[in-house]
């Protein structure tokens, strides 16, 4: 167990994180499960697998997470939902929630992360981010702002740690089939109201968004991802994941902004 390469997960209860919690297991790295909901891995008998109540957007159970961690190679910055509300109907609360999970938590938990890698000459570190990271959409522009907030976080931090010998990467996955449709969807209600001046434009594009996700691909690809970018010292800064991400990424680099913005109106209906 000593020499095993120590990997800590984010959001590991379910979705991608355990895919990747799993694979990696599977592979025999010593594998810290990061969850908010040890329950999850009631199930799971595995010496490979140490499971740790994180809640990421409180600064102590962070800081009390590294107290038990004397080694640390990997981290991958998982954890994360989706807000869907328009900026008219901003809720202070929602708002500051979703920025406190996916960018404030994910600093937190790379902060104490960092000291370790340094220690031990060196590190990666893997953001999921979305494909969504470097496309808005309409309804999404919470959760758009913090995933372009992670690519800028990955941007920045692979300067400031290169040179102690830390990885930084972003994956940007398209639409996968996890709990982030079913359980992890906050919708804001004045969004959501029969009422709402958006209404037209809610029920087009909603339900294609939600069913995208829920039909769409396996996590267990993303756990492969993760797996190829810590063995491969060379891998690429960002990397797309999944069929959507795939078609996007690459037509939002060869077009303008505005043919671009056409293409995704005529694609959902917008
Ligand atoms: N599914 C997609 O289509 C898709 C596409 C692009 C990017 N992503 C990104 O991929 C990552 C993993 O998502 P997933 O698709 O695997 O979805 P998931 O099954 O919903 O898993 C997300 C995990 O994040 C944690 N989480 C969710 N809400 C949270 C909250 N309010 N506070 C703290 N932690 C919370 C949970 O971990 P615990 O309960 O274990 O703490 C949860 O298991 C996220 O960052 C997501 O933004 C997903």
């Amino acid at each position: 167990m000593m020499n095993e390469r120590v990997v800590l997960v984010t959001g590991a209860g379910t979705g991608m994180g355990r895919a990747t919690v799993r694979l990696l297991a599977k592979k025999g790295f010593d594998v810290i499960a990061a969850t908010r909901k040890a329950e999850n891995f009631a199930d799971v008998d595995d010496e490979n697998i140490r499971v740790f109540e994180l809640d990421i957007t409180d600064p102590d159970s962070v800081k009390k997470i590294f107290e038990k961690i004397e080694r640390l190679d990997i981290l991958v910055n998982n954890a994360g939902y989706g807000l869907v509300c328009t900026v008219e109907d901003m809720d202070e609360a929602e708002m500051l929630a979703q920025f406190n999970v996916n960018v404030f938590g994910l600093l937190r938990v790379t902060k104490h992360a960092i000291l370790p890698m340094r220690k031990n000459g060196g590190g990666v570190i893997i953001n999921i981010s979305s494909f969504l990271g470097k496309i808005g959409l309409p309804l999404l522009t919470f959760y758009n702002a913090t995933k372009y907030a992670v690519e800028g976080i990955t941007d920045s931090l692979r300067y400031e740690l290169s040179d102690f010998g830390i990885r930084v990467h972003s994956v940007m996955p398209g639409f996968f089939d996890t709990q982030f449709a079913r359980s992890n969807l906050v919708m804001n209600q004045k969004t959501f109201s029969e009422d709402s001046p958006y209404s037209s434009m809610v029920s087009r594009l909603a339900p294609q968004i939600v069913d995208q996700i829920n039909n769409g691909n396996d996590p267990n690809d993303v756990a492969e991802l993760i797996y190829r970018i810590i063995e491969d010292e060379s891998f690429p800064a960002r990397v797309t994941v999944g069929d959507k991400a795939s078609k996007f990424i690459p037509m939002r680099k060869e077009l303008s902004d505005e043919d671009f913005e056409r293409r995704v109106r005529d694609y959902y209906g917008l």
